[in-house]
């Protein structure tokens, strides 16, 4: 979906399809195909947001088959530059122009290859100026999980977004909190575990920046057993979900759209 979505949808939770590299270009166009009826049912539920997020090869033809079924687009990374000779990159305005509402930006899983703290900040500062909404990914490893001090460790990957969003609070930002020890492995934080990291990274995003505009996620292997346990998280603004929502229908059960 394209076009001017601002108005209202920061006020639904989100439920974003995080499909990473699992599958091939074909692949994933066969998946969507098949599933198109469940696409259309949960993008006419107009009290949550859906969000797919396919490999960048794959957005275009995601895109035209999603058209009109109220499912927005996403992408996984854009560059942290403005248009120029930067080989192998793929500019915000691009995924703009490629119809995404959405894109992940500082995934654990791209923190781990290259990206720091500064160019991740470049690149929330591109989504920005695109008009896109980041996804802004941050979590704490399990060592930092296991001595008690994730919310030291969250708070010093705020700091570092600190100046570009103070210099966008009218703009509408996601926040994902990932554990990295959750990412792919079975293991969550409890509901109660994750609402205490959630009310600190408001409390941060509202008293030290002054932001208003923004939805915090939870993501770390949501499946449809856990879904409903983790829907207790106060309060409850949505989930970024990588490997259980490659299966579109345990995705709809995950937002619970089927039983
Ligand atoms: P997972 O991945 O749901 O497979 O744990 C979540 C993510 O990496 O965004």
């Amino acid at each position: 979906m394209s076009g001017l979505f601002f108005c209202s949808f920061m006020s639904k939770p989100l439920f974003a399809a995080n499909w990473k590299m699992y599958r091939s270009y074909a692949q994933t166009i066969e998946q969507c195909k098949k599933d198109l009826d469940l696409l259309r049912r949960l993008g006419a539920n107009a009290t949550i947001d859906v969000a797919l997020l396919p490999s960048t090869d794959a957005l275009s033809a995601v895109g035209q088959i999603v058209a009109a079924t109220g499912i927005y687009l996403g992408a996984q990374d854009c560059s942290a530059h403005d248009l120029g000779a930067y080989t192998g990159q793929v500019a915000a305005q691009s995924l703009r122009e490629l119809g995404c509402s959405f894109v992940i930006i500082g995934h654990s899983e791209r923190r781990a290859a290259s990206d720091t703290d500064e160019i991740i900040a470049q690149k929330v500062g591109q989504a920005f100026k695109a008009g896109l909404a980041p996804i802004i990914c941050i979590g704490e490893p399990e060592a930092v999980y296991n001595l008690g001090q994730t919310q030291q460790f969250l708070t010093k990957q705020l700091q570092a977004l600190q100046s570009i969003l103070s210099a966008h609070t009218t703009h509408h930002f996601n926040i994902a909190y990932e554990p990295v020890w959750a990412i792919g492995s079975g293991k969550t934080p409890t509901p109660p575990e994750i609402s205490n990291t959630i009310s600190c990274i408001r409390n941060f995003l509202e008293t030290e920046i002054g932001s208003s505009q923004f939805r915090i996620l939870y993501g770390g292997s949501v499946n449809q057993k856990n879904a409903g346990e983790l829907k207790n998280i106060e309060p409850f603004e949505g989930f970024l979900v990588g490997k259980a929502s490659l299966d579109i229908q345990e995705f709809a059960h995950i937002i619970n759209m089927i039983e």
